[in-house]
């Protein structure tokens, strides 16, 4: 979900509403805001997108206010409907409240509630927060800190994860909210102050912001200022940033998709990855990984931990740390990693990749490796978010915001980063790879430009996706590295188009899944270079002729001047010649293009697929 605050002398009704579209990214099911004026708290919300919520305040708009807060919902707790959606307001009218993540002990307190003579609106989580909250407010005496003191009370009552953020009907200058492992950011503006999930929601105003840390309460006033402290009450030193991202970054720049800008923006953002990364003689310069070189050499296994795109760049970097370092590596996804009981100690490096920094499964994950004092490295595009602020070491993909929920320059600056963690971690370690690791570095600089160069050859896949619209299946093959790629580029098909795609290692279709294979089934395979290492090429190339010998219709990713696939490619999609483990970086482009023009064909909003959100901060 997303979160936005505002307390100042603006208008909140613009301020809050033009956060809410800057974070809409973070879920679309449902939208509302609450402000404050004349003494008196009026709220609008309506289900389905902001749009809709738009157009309901058009007809019917809410006072002028200098406070408000706002939300944009992914559910969890009852279904996306008008009342479910938020801000939620005491039965009194004295507060209101927007939640993100999940109040586990609800069901108790809604019963409690209900058995003192409550009735509620909504079937949300949320809602119990709202009367809580009004119960703490109306027992605590009137005067300075009263909403924030009534706030602590009530997260001292609850369970499970959330960032709540409160307004006051008597409180016109005052915003107050709390956090405990949901993501909440605070802006500080010339007299004015802003919440968010993340910094897309104020960016526009101000690039100051503050870190909170978990389980604490901060207050946002008019004339006091900014106060925190945890949740007994004792007062804290919030953490200050800037933030580097412009609102420009945050813009779609006449595409017609924030995907499309994204994907076309990935040269710059593997470029911003590398920079100042690849010292002059090829060595590797990641000053800010801060673990000692004596830690990186008592590594002894490594787990990489990660969900959904994140998880199929771990799965690149298995690939490339096992060879270039000769540690083992095992890739896990965070949903499951600690709910099997992964065996790990004080000589496991645990790497985790999120683009986000906040989502949950992967916080979890995380911290249960901490107990078990494994060390932590996180990869990161958002800077200040919490699961960096956790890690031992943090190495930033600075992709730039990413707002299309399917992650494209996110992935391929993840798959860069863990490039750059292995072959540190070969450096340190002094593993004989010198030899290989030169043509690596060169090569890794030459990516920025390998993507370019696909990028400029679109056209003829775009045709092809409008020929692909009306498919109802696509199969994605690929060996070694092209594994990931393929799941890849079937998960970005699924979640864009909701197409039935399935990836799979091309040696292991004959397993089982090749029954699937019927008379013009379409089959994508991401050929390995034809000079790689063993006879990986030569096998994908019968892999090829074994499923045309079927049926299949084929639509070959092959390197230029790769011939031996052309007798068997219906249709045929070249990439520039780039050594087997980098390989990713580019075949993955031509798979995004090819999900995001099947959508369009197909009529979806390709920003904003169903049932998804961008950052999920639920287990
Ligand atoms: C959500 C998004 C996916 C994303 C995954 C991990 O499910 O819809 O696109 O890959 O989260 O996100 P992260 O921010 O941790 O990389």
């Amino acid at each position: 979900c997303g979160i936005v605050g505002y307390v100042g002398p603006q208008d909140a009704r613009d301020v809050v509403l033009e956060g809410l579209r800057r974070l809409e990214y973070r879920g679309y099911d449902s939208a509302g805001i609450a402000v404050v004026a004349d003494g008196e708290l009026t709220s609008a919300k309506k289900a389905g997108k902001l749009a809709n919520l738009e157009k309901v305040l058009a007809e019917q708009p809410l006072p002028e206010a200098t406070v408000g807060i706002g939300h944009t919902r992914w559910a969890t707790h009852g279904g996306p409907t008008d009342r479910n959606a938020h801000p939620h307001l005491s039965e009194d009218g004295a507060v209101a409240v927007v939640h993100n993540g999940i109040i586990e002990n609800f069901a108790s307190l809604r019963s409690e509630l209900e058995a003192a003579g409550v009735e509620f609106g909504s079937e949300t989580d949320t809602e119990v927060a709202a009367h809580l909250l009004a119960a703490a407010y109306a027992r605590t005496p009137a005067g300075e800190g009263r909403l924030a003191e009534s706030m602590r009370l009530v997260c001292s009552r609850l369970e499970g994860a959330f960032t709540l953020v409160a307004t006051a009907a008597a409180e016109p200058d005052t915003l107050v909210a709390a956090r405990r492992s949901s993501p909440l950011v605070v802006g500080v503006g010339d007299g004015e102050y802003f919440l968010g999930s993340d910094v897309a929601a104020f960016i526009g105003h101000t690039r100051d912001a503050l870190e909170l840390g978990q389980d604490q309460v901060v207050e946002l006033h008019r004339t006091r200022g900014v106060t925190v402290t945890d949740f007994a009450g004792a007062a804290v030193e919030p953490t200050a940033y800037s933030v580097d991202w412009d609102a420009a970054a945050a813009e779609k720049g006449g595409y017609d998709w924030f995907m499309l800008k994204e994907i076309a923006e990935q040269p710059q953002a593997v470029a911003d990855t590398l920079l100042g990364r690849l010292g002059p003689a090829g060595e590797l310069v990641l000053d800010e990984v801060r673990l000692s070189d004596q830690e990186l050499r008592d590594v002894d296994k490594i787990f990489v931990v990660a969900c959904g795109t994140a998880y199929h760049a771990g799965m690149i970097a298995k690939y490339a740390i096992e060879h270039w370092t000769r540690i083992p590596v095992e890739v896990e996804l965070a949903s499951e990693f600690r709910y099997r009981d992964p065996v790990l100690d004080r000589s496991t490096l645990v790497i985790v990749i999120s683009q986000s920094g906040e989502t949950m499964d992967t916080l979890m994950a995380l911290r249960h490796a901490k107990e078990q004092k494994a060390r932590i490295l996180a990869i990161c595009n958002a800077n200040g978010s919490t699961i960096p602020r956790e890690s031992d070491a943090v190495l930033y993909t600075h992709a730039g915001p990413e707002v299309a929920v399917a992650s494209t320059k996110g992935f391929l600056t993840q798959v860069v980063a863990c490039y750059l963690v292995g072959l540190f971690l070969a450096q340190v370690r002094g593993v004989k790879y010198a030899d290989e690791v030169g043509a690596i570095v060169e090569n890794l600089r030459k990516l920025p430009e390998h993507i370019a160069t696909v990028l400029d050859e679109m056209e003829p896949v775009r045709e092809l996706a409008r020929n692909l619209a009306d498919e109802n299946t696509l199969l994605f093959l690929g060996r070694h590295v092209g594994f990931p790629v393929a799941l890849e580029g079937a998960l970005k098909l699924k979640e864009l188009a909701y197409i039935h795609a399935e990836g799979f290692a091309a040696g292991e279709l004959k397993h089982g899944s090749i029954a699937l294979i019927d008379q013009g089934t379409p089959v994508v395979v991401v050929v390995p270079s034809p000079v790689s290492r063993g006879s990986v090429h030569g096998k994908v190339v019968s892999n090829i002729q074994e499923v045309r010998a079927r049926g299949a219709r084929t639509i070959v990713i092959a390197e230029d001047g790769d011939d031996d696939v052309v007798p068997y490619a219906d249709h045929l999609i070249r990439v520039p010649r780039t050594p087997t483990l980098l390989a990713p970086v580019v075949t993955t482009v031509p798979l995004q293009v090819l999900a995001c023009e099947i959508a369009s064909a197909r009529g979806l909003d390709v920003d904003q697929p169903r049932n998804l959100a961008k950052s999920v901060t639920v287990e």
